[in-house]
C-alpha cells in the first residue's frame, strides 16, 4: 500500500528526522545525549529552557560509595533499606557500582565539587550509614548541569532544541509486524508554537517528575509530569506509582516561592522543633533528624495537627555564621530575600511533594514496553528506588542510567534498517483554533492540586482516595470540550513491508501548552490515585491509614498500569 501523501500546512506543521530523539534536558537527559552522540546523532528538545529541570534546583549531592570507610555493598544496603523492600536488586546494584565510574568522570570533566585533601568532601544524609554525599555547597544540581551542558553544546551531532514540549509519542505496530509490538517512532512537540513531528529512530524520555501537580513542592514550575503522562497515553506500563516522596522540608515562608531546604541542613546538625519550641523526632524514630524521608515527613505532620500550626521549624542556628554560608549559600542568600538570617532565625518549613519513585517501567537497560522507546531519570522506573528513594540517589540514578539509555538507543538505532523508521505520514485535518478559557484551566490545575493534596499526598485512606478518582474523573470530562477540536485528529502509520497501515490516535494535536499540562497532571494524578487504591498496606512513602500496617505477606509486590486496563498486581 503507498503511503497516504501528507496533507500539512507547513505554517503549523513540520516533520524532522532524528537518529536519536531525547526529551529532557536534567542529568538523565544530557548524559544520555553524551552517550548517544558516541554513535548517532541526536536531537534534544527541552521544555522551556536547558537548565529548567529538577536537577539543576538539586542541593544535597550525589551519593556515591567513594569514601575511604564506604563500600558498595553499604550504599546498597542503604538504598535497600529505604525502598522497604520493594527495591529491584540487580537495578541498586548496577546503579550503586556503575556510580563510581561515573562520579570520577564527572570530575573529570571540570565538576568542582567540594574537596578535603585529597578527597571530595562528603556530607551526611538520612539513612546513610556513612557520610557519601559529594556535593558543591548546596548548589550540586547547578554544578551538575552546567558541566554536562557545557559538553552538550560542545557537541557537535548533539542538537538541542528549547521552548519544545514533547505532547505524544508517535506510535504504531511494529514495524517488522509483530502484530503485538508496539513501538515509538519519535514524538510530536510544540515548538515556537508550531505542532511538530519528530521521527527518530529511537526516543528516550528523560522528562524528569511530577513535584507541580502538588500545590507544595520543592520542584520548578516545568515538574508537571508530561513524560508520565505521554508514555501512559502511548501504551507504556507504569509501576509504583503509588510512592510519591515528600521531602520533610520545603520554605514555608508568606511571599515566599515553593523552595526545598536541603536535608544536608539536618545532616550537618539541624534540628527540627515544634511551634512550642520542642524537638520532636526523637519521639518518632531512633534517627531522630535523620530518620528516613517519609517517616520525617509524616512525624511533622503529625506534629503540625497535634499543634495546629501550619509548619515546624528547623534550626541550625547553633552552627557558626561562617560555617553556614559557605556550606550553605543558596539557602542562605535565597532566604535571606525573604527576610531570614538562618545563622539567627528559625525556618519555617513543611513537607513539600519532591520526587516520584514509580514510573515508566524499564528494565536495567532502559528499555520500555515500546520498541525503540527507552527512558531514563525521574520519569522511569527500573526498581532502584523501591518503596522510598534514599537521599541523593536521584542524580546518580541520573547518570548511570542516563549513559545507559543512550549506548543502547543508539545501538538499537544503528541496527535497524537505513529506511527505519516508516514514514510516518501525517494527516492533518488542520488545526482548528481553539480559544482557549485560560481561567477555566487553571482553575482545573488548582482543583487537581487541592484534591491530591487532600487525599493523595503524605497520608491517604480509601475512601479519601475513592473521593479524588470521582473528582479528577470530573475534572477530566470538564477539559473535553476544549480538547474537543484536537482528539479527533490521527496519525496514521504505516509500516516498512508495506502492510496496512495501523491507527494510532494522537491524543492532542492542541499547541496550547497550559491546555496540554493540565490534561498531563490529570492524568497523571489519575494514575497515582489508582495505584494508591490497590496498594492496601503502608509501606515506604505510600501510608494509608486505613491500613497503617506494612504487610509483606500480600504486598511485597508491585502496582502495575497501563492506559485502559484496570491495575494489576505483579510480582517483584
Ligand atoms: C536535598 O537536598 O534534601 C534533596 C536531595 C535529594 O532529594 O536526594
Amino acid at each position: 500500500m503507498e503511503n497516504p501523501t501528507p496533507v500539512m500546512d507547513p505554517k503549523r506543521h513540520s516533520s524532522w528526522d532524528t537518529d536519536i530523539l531525547i526529551i529532557g534536558s536534567g542529568a538523565a537527559g544530557l548524559r544520555a545525549a553524551l552517550a548517544a552522540s558516541e554513535r548517532a546523532d541526536v536531537t534534544l528538545i527541552t521544555k522551556t529552557t536547558l537548565t529548567e529541570s529538577n536537577t539543576h534546583y538539586a542541593q544535597g549531592g550525589i551519593a556515591v560509595a567513594m569514601n575511604l570507610d564506604d563500600t558498595i555493598a553499604l550504599h546498597i544496603k542503604d538504598t535497600c533499606a529505604a525502598g522497604v523492600g520493594l527495591c529491584d536488586v540487580h537495578a541498586v546494584e548496577m546503579m550503586v557500582s556503575e556510580g563510581i565510574p561515573r562520579v570520577a568522570e564527572l570530575l573529570d570533566w571540570g565538576a568542582n565539587f567540594d574537596w578535603e585533601g585529597a578527597l571530595p568532601r562528603f556530607t551526611q544524609e538520612a539513612a546513610h550509614s556513612r557520610r557519601r554525599i559529594v556535593h558543591k555547597g548546596d548548589a550540586t544540581g547547578r554544578e551538575t548541569t552546567d558541566v554536562l551542558i557545557q559538553r552538550v553544546l560542545n557537541t557537535e551531532r548533539i542538537k538541542v532544541l528549547q521552548s519544545a514540549f514533547a505532547i505524544d509519542l508517535l506510535t504504531a505496530n511494529d514495524a517488522a509486524g509483530r502484530e503485538e509490538t508496539l513501538a515509538c517512532y519519535g514524538a510530536s512537540a510544540v515548538v515556537d508554537e508550531a505542532l511538530v513531528y519528530i521521527q527518530a529512530r529511537a526516543t528516550i524520555l528523560a522528562t524528569g517528575g511530577l513535584g507541580r501537580i502538588y500545590p507544595c513542592t520543592s520542584n520548578p514550575k516545568v515538574a508537571t509530569g508530561d513524560g508520565f503522562a505521554a508514555a501512559w497515553r502511548a501504551g507504556c506500563e507504569m509501576v509504583d506509582m503509588e510512592f510519591v516522596q515528600f521531602h520533610p522540608t520545603t520554605l514555608y515562608l508568606d511571599g515566599a516561592p515553593n523552595f526545598l531546604i536541603s536535608e544536608a541542613v539536618r545532616g550537618e546538625g539541624g534540628e527540627l522543633i515544634n511551634i512550642r519550641g520542642e524537638r520532636f523526632m526523637w519521639k518518632y524514630h531512633e534517627k531522630g533528624e535523620l530518620a528516613p524521608r517519609d517517616v520525617v515527613s509524616r512525624s511533622i505532620q503529625s506534629e503540625m495537627e497535634l499543634t495546629g500550626f501550619p509548619c515546624v521549624y528547623l534550626d541550625i542556628t547553633h552552627k557558626p555564621a561562617e560555617f553556614i554560608r559557605e556550606r550553605f549559600p543558596t539557602i542562605s542568600d535565597t532566604t535571606k530575600r525573604y527576610g531570614l538570617d538562618i545563622s539567627v532565625d528559625l525556618i519555617p518549613v513543611r513537607p513539600g511533594a519532591h520526587f516520584m519513585m514509580g514510573g515508566i517501567r524499564t528494565n536495567t537497560d532502559t528499555e520500555t514496553n515500546l520498541k525503540g522507546l527507552y527512558a531514563c531519570g525521574e520519569v522511569a522506573c527500573t526498581g532502584v528506588h523501591g518503596a522510598n528513594r534514599l537521599a541523593s540517589n536521584s542524580l546518580l540514578e541520573c547518570l548511570v542510567f542516563g549513559a545507559r539509555a543512550g549506548t543502547n538507543a543508539a545501538i538499537f538505532a544503528e541496527s535497524e534498517s537505513p529506511d527505519y523508521p516508516p514514514d510516518i505520514p501525517v494527516v492533518d485535518n488542520a488545526l482548528t483554533s481553539v480559544e482557549t478559557d485560560l481561567t477555566f484551566v487553571e482553575a482545573v490545575k488548582a482543583a487537581t492540586r487541592e484534591v491530591l493534596w487532600e487525599h493523595v499526598s503524605i497520608e491517604r485512606n480509601g475512601e479519601g482516595l475513592r473521593q479524588t478518582l470521582a473528582k479528577l474523573q470530573d475534572l477530566t470530562v470538564s477539559l473535553e470540550s476544549l480538547q474537543a477540536a484536537s482528539v479527533e485528529r490521527t496519525v496514521e502509520t504505516t509500516d516498512a513491508v508495506g502492510q496496512m497501515p495501523s491507527v494510532s490516535p494522537v491524543l492532542l494535536q492542541t499547541t496550547d501548552v497550559e491546555l496540554i499540562e493540565a490534561v498531563n497532571m490529570l492524568n497523571v494524578a489519575l494514575m497515582i490515585t489508582q495505584s494508591a487504591l490497590v496498594r492496601t498496606e503502608s509501606r515506604g512513602a505510600h501510608y494509608r491509614a486505613d491500613f497503617p500496617t506494612q504487610n509483606d505477606t500480600d504486598w511485597s509486590r508491585r502496582v502495575l498500569l497501563t492506559q485502559d486496563k484496570t491495575p494489576e498486581v505483579i510480582a517483584l
